[in-house]
C-alpha cells in the first residue's frame, strides 16, 4: 500500500519521522563522494522524492549473487559507507530505531541485497535508509554479513527454505574475504570473524524479538515464522568451525 513509486528518474516514498534527518544524511555522504545513493529532491507533508537508480535490486538470489567479486565489493563499498557518515552532525537528528550506545557510525542497519542495486554483477546502489541510525560498524557488518555470506544452515535444512549455498569451512573463508575487504589493509578496521559471529548472534536475536513484536501486533503469521527463522540461524552459528 505504502510502496515507493517511480516516475520517469523520480521515486516517490511515503514520508516517515526519520525522513528529514535522512536527507540530510544523503546529502552529507554525497558531498563525501558516495555518489551511489539516491539524491534527495523534495519533500512534502507526505512524501520524498528522490532520484532513481538504475540498475536491478535482487529479490530472488540470482547465482552471481555469491560471487567474491560481489562479496568484496559489498564490504568496501559498506567501509565507504561508514567512513562517509563518521563526522555527520546528530545532533537533533531523528531516527526510527532507538540509538545504540556505541555510535561511531550510521548504520543502514538493512545493507542487504534486497537494498543494493546492481548493474552487469557490480554494485551501482544503495537505497532504503529507513532503518538508519547511530551504531557501531560490527552491528552493521553483521547483518549485511549474515546476508551476502550467506551464515545460515548448508544443505537440507527440513526447517526454514533460506538457506546457504556454501559448506560452513567455506562461509568461515567468505567470512575472512568480507571482513579483509572492508578493512582495506587497515588492521584497525580488521575485526575478528569471532567478533563478527558474536555480534551476529545479538543482532539476528534482536531481529528476531522485533519481526515476532511485529507480527503479533499486525496478526502476520508469515512475520511470526521469520522471528522463529532469525533465532533458529542464531542458534546454528556456535555450530561454525573456529
Ligand atoms: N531510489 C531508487 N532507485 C531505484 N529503485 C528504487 C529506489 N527506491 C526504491 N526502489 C525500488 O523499490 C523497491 C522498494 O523500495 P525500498 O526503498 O527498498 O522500500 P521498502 O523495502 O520499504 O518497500 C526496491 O526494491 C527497488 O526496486
Ligand atoms: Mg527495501
Amino acid at each position: 500500500m505504502n510502496a515507493p513509486r517511480r516516475v520517469g528518474e523520480v521515486v516517490h516514498r511515503v514520508r516517515t519521522p526519520s525522513t528529514e534527518t535522512i536527507h540530510r544524511l544523503l546529502r552529507h555522504v554525497r558531498f563525501k563522494g558516495i555518489d551511489w545513493v539516491p539524491q534527495p529532491l523534495a519533500l512534502t507533508d507526505s512524501h520524498e522524492a528522490l532520484s532513481y537508480l538504475h540498475g536491478t535490486v535482487p529479490h530472488e538470489m540470482p547465482s552471481w549473487i555469491w560471487e567474491e567479486s560481489v562479496l568484496c565489493q559489498v564490504a568496501s563499498r559498506m567501509r565507504e559507507w561508514h567512513d562517509a557518515t563518521m563526522d555527520f552532525d546528530s545532533q537533533d537528528a531523528v531516527w526510527a530505531l532507538e540509538i545504540n550506545t556505541d555510535s561511531a557510525v550510521i548504520c543502514h542497519n538493512d545493507f542487504a541485497p534486497y537494498n543494493c542495486v546492481f548493474m552487469d554483477q557490480r554494485m551501482v546502489g544503495l537505497i532504503d535508509f529507513d532503518l538508519c541510525a547511530p551504531g557501531s560498524r560490527l552491528w552493521d557488518m553483521a547483518y549485511t554479513a549474515y546476508r551476502y555470506i550467506p551464515v545460515m544452515p548448508h544443505g537440507q535444512d527440513p526447517r526454514f527454505h533460506e538457506r546457504s549455498p556454501f559448506p560452513p569451512e567455506e562461509i568461515c573463508r567468505r567470512l575472512d574475504l568480507f571482513l579483509d575487504a572492508y578493512a582495506h589493509g587497515q588492521p584497525r578496521y580488521r575485526h575478528s570473524r569471532q567478533d563478527l559471529l558474536r555480534m551476529m548472534i545479538l543482532r539476528l536475536n534482536a531481529i528476531a524479538r522485533w519481526t515476532l513484536r511485529y507480527g503479533q501486533e499486525t496478526s502476520n503469521p508469515a512475520l511470526m515464522q521469520n522471528a522463529d527463522m532469525y533465532e533458529y540461524h542464531a542458534s546454528r552459528i556456535a555450530t561454525l568451525p573456529d
